[in-house]
């Protein structure tokens, strides 16, 4: 069962708790910074982060200030990589609403993430949650990493499926684990529990990356933020390089060429999606992110029974099922 409402009831009074935490987090003394975060804080996201923090440490023991802060972190970091993803991929929009470089422009939109991401930093520094730091700093690493490959790769274009795999773990999948391991952390779970949790987390955002980036493919839907801009960005995803493999030669040399030359084009570029959606890289795909999907289920089965881990199990099908 994906039903939200279900996945929430067990971190229910944790999560709203979790909204004055985290807008606390964002305060400034600054007006045009307080401005702009009073922003992002009305337009809030879905906020599974979070609940996979609070759910990891659930399976274990009940929450306290450590799980608190390990939210409010990977979702002050999280915030933070959208604000400048905004940025690298010159999306003007974002939860339904214009993104921050679409109001306040570039400069201003680097800066904010800068200092959300600070601000995650020092409240953990300040609290002396040095281990939630060590998790969740080395995902923030994994995370600009990741981008910057998928630009080297992406000018090239020569990206193998392996190597998108490995782009999608260190932008996407390694916070998304950072957030089960530092749920299970905060309650002091065992070394090996901590592991196998990042270990489930990995799989689980693995299979988000892949969902998100068929959210690209699909037209006509609303996600709250752009559709149809990852060829124009250059950025090549699986439903794409899957095609590619498997196109005819004449084709190949078309997409590749649109791809290189006329990412800008949106006529050309339009060619470019329809040959990618009437290909087998959407189904293709889809089998893929149910294998990852399958992979974290069993993990997730290794852990004790609990309604927390029946609601950990509903946010893994909410993340493959989910409409934004
Ligand atoms: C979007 O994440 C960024 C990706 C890693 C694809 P979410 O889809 O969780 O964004 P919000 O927070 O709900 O807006
Ligand atoms: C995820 O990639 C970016 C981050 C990990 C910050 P995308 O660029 O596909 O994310 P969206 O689609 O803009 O949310
Ligand atoms: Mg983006
Ligand atoms: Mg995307």
């Amino acid at each position: 069962m994906s039903n939200i409402e279900h996945i929430i009831a067990p971190v229910k009074t944790e999560m709203s708790s979790f909204e004055t935490y985290f807008k606390a987090a964002l305060e400034s003394n600054v007006p045009l910074l307080d401005k702009v975060t009073q922003y992002i804080v009305k337009r809030k996201g879905k906020q599974m982060r979070p609940l996979f923090v609070f759910l990891s440490s659930k399976l274990f023991a009940d929450t306290n200030d450590t799980t608190f802060h390990a939210a409010s972190l990977v979702e002050l970091l999280h915030t933070a990589t959208l604000v400048h993803d905004d940025v690298v991929d010159d999306a003007n929009l974002r939860r339904g609403f214009f993104s921050i470089n679409a109001l306040w422009k570039n400069k201003i939109a680097v800066l904010v993430g800068d200092f959300l991401l600070s601000k995650g930093l020092l409240m953990s520094v300040e609290n002396n949650q040095f281990e939630l730091l060590r998790i969740v700093s080395k995902a923030v690493q994994e995370m600009s990493e990741g981008e910057l490959l998928q630009m080297e790769k992406a000018r090239r274009l020569n990206i193998t499926e392996e190597v998108y795999y490995d782009i999608i773990r260190q932008k996407t999948a390694s916070l998304i684990a950072a957030c089960c391991a530092a749920g299970a952390s905060s309650v002091d779970a065992d070394e090996k529990t901590v592991d196998r949790m990042y270990q489930f987390g990995l799989n689980v955002g693995m299979a988000f990356q892949i969902k998100d980036d068929l959210f690209d493919y699909g037209f006509g839907k609303n996600i709250g933020k752009p559709t149809g801009i990852d060829i124009k960005e250059r950025k090549m995803t699986l439903p794409l390089i899957y095609a590619l493999n498997h196109a005819k030669k004449s084709e190949r040399k078309m997409v590749i060429n649109t791809i290189k030359n006329h990412n800008t084009d949106s006529k050309q570029v339009q060619k470019v999606l329809e040959f990618v959606q009437s290909s087998e890289g959407i189904d293709y795909s889809i089998s893929k992110m149910n294998t990852y999907r399958d992979k974290a289920l069993n993990l997730l089965f290794e852990m004790p029974e609990s309604e927390a881990r029946e609601a950990l199990e509903g946010l893994v099908h909410y993340t493959i099922n989910r409409e934004r």
